[in-house]
């Protein structure tokens, strides 16, 4: 039959911000892990939608491991970047490594689409999707395709939504 387009998926954000929680979430339930540990590296997981074979790349949030992000750049074809809605203190640094991505060599001049997932929405005093925004300045992404969903990656709202948009990028 006809194979799916192959997209390689980068993700990325902070340590702790739950990239590996989402992804795991979207993976068919039968390779669902039960328990998810801080990311070292990164990991290499797959999983399909209906009309598209995914490949993740997903990468330690922690500084020690952010450097690592780079060396991926040219060969992703999305980007799927979480934040912590309730990790206030933080948002900056997050913000921080979102303007490093996005003026990289390799990202700059690609129109590659970048899902933002605002994560999180569950604890008591996470922030709306549309405050992320703001504090992200996403508004000022000009030249690629972008679109922020809130989620809960534990239960897994809002996760299907994000991949929608995304996968309607590649049709
Ligand atoms: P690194 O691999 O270190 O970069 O972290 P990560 O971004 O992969 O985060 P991970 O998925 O390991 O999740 C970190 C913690 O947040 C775990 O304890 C998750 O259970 C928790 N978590 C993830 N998503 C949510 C969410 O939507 N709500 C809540 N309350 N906790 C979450
Ligand atoms: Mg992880």
């Amino acid at each position: 039959g006809l194979r799916k387009k192959e997209v390689n998926v980068l993700c990325l954000g902070l340590d702790n911000s739950g990239k590996t929680t989402i992804i795991n979430q979207l993976k068919p339930s039968n390779t669902q892990a039960q328990e998810i540990v801080p990311t070292i590296g990164f990991n290499i997981e797959k999983f399909k939608s209906s009309s598209l074979s995914f490949t993740v790349f997903d990468m330690s949030g922690q500084s020690r491991y952010r450097n690592l992000w780079e060396h991926y750049y040219k060969e992703s074809h999305a980007i799927i970047f979480v934040i912590d809605s309730g990790d206030k203190l933080r948002m900056v640094v997050a913000k921080e490594e979102l303007d490093t991505l996005l003026n990289h060599e390799d990202i700059r001049c690609k129109k590659i689409p970048v899902l933002f997932f605002a994560n999180k929405i569950d604890l008591r005093d996470a922030m709306s999707s549309v405050k992320v925004s703001q504090m992200l300045c996403l508004e000022n992404i000009k030249d690629k395709p972008w679109h922020i969903c809130a989620s809960n990656a534990i239960k897994g709202e809002g996760l299907q939504e994000g991949l929608d948009w995304l996968q309607g990028k590649f049709l």
